[in-house]
């Protein structure tokens, strides 16, 4: 199997990185596309990935195209490269937004969407996984085996993308906005920072993962660390108090209806 991935981004990297990695393919059967040959240069020597500069020829022998250019850059590269992939090569669009229809323009390519994190980048991705119109169950099985290299992969509508950039998506940047505050917080009260930051950290991944391995539903576990009349009961109380679980669902939502308003253009 070819695989070319067109913009050599960080996303991009993290995926190449993990399938090679993983021995999904080999670096060999790899093509990475960018317009910076600095770039270029320095993943072909990191992983030992083919390269070029030139979009239509690195999909032409393709079987696999990750489109991996930020969104608003589609419109400019798409052009140059839908006419010269080969009509049995699967598209594999990791760019947000953008439905299927659009990419496919009424042609009939086999495309897959997919909707990952940037935990990806250290192998601890969650990513969406959603089939076009023309996709088959085996397009969906190696889309799936591309993005397992780097986390977990999880099957939905199209549709469903939506919400799933609204909770996985965008999912980081709300626990990196919990972990800023809980780290001003701990600076206010007077607590080194270094051990602030090891001890909000180890918080979170520990929580998460009590979370998992007890199979407990997220309210069952805080009703359980929180005595009435006690600290934790002092803290949730505020948030209570302060609407902070409405902010969370309002932003939620308005993260699904961004995505909803650029998937419409
Ligand atoms: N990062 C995330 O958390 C995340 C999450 C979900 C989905 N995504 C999606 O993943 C995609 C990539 O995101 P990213 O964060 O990896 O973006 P990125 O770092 O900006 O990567 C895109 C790369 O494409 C290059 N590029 C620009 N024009 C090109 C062209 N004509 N031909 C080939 N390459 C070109 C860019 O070069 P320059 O930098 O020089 O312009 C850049 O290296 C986006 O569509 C985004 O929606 C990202």
């Amino acid at each position: 199997m070819k695989i070319t991935f067109i913009g050599a981004g960080n996303m991009a990297e993290a995926i190449f990185a993990g399938i090679i990695k993983q021995q999904v393919v080999a670096a060999s059967d790899v093509c990475v596309t960018d317009i910076s040959e600095e770039r270029l240069a320095d993943l072909s020597e990191k992983y030992g990935v083919g390269t070029s500069l030139d979009n239509p020829s690195a999909v032409a022998e393709a079987d696999v195209i990750v489109l991996a250019v930020k969104p608003q850059i589609f419109p400019m590269v798409w052009p140059e490269i839908a006419h010269a992939i080969n009509p049995n090569a699967l598209v594999v669009s990791v760019m947000a937004g953008i439905p299927s229809e659009t990419i496919a323009g009424g042609k009939p390519i086999r495309i897959v969407r997919v909707m990952p994190n940037t935990p990806a980048l250290i192998g601890r991705g969650a990513a969406g996984i959603a089939a076009g119109e023309l996709a088959t169950e085996a397009d969906l099985h190696l889309a799936e085996k591309l993005m397992n290299a780097v986390g977990l992969a999880v099957r939905v509508e199209e549709e469903e993308l939506h919400a799933v950039t609204a909770v996985s998506g965008s999912g980081p940047a709300y626990v990196f906005y919990l972990l800023e505050n809980m780290l001003a917080a701990a600076d206010q009260m007077g607590l080194e920072k270094g051990v602030a930051r090891e001890l909000a950290l180890a918080t979170v991944m520990g929580a998460a993962e009590l979370m998992k391995e007890s199979g407990e539903e997220a309210d069952a576990l805080r009703k359980k660390v929180t005595s009435k009349g006690g600290t934790t009961a002092a803290a949730i109380n505020t948030m209570i108090d302060r609407g902070v679980g409405e902010s969370i669902i309002s932003a939620m939502q308005a993260c699904a209806a961004r995505s909803k308003e650029l998937a419409d253009g």
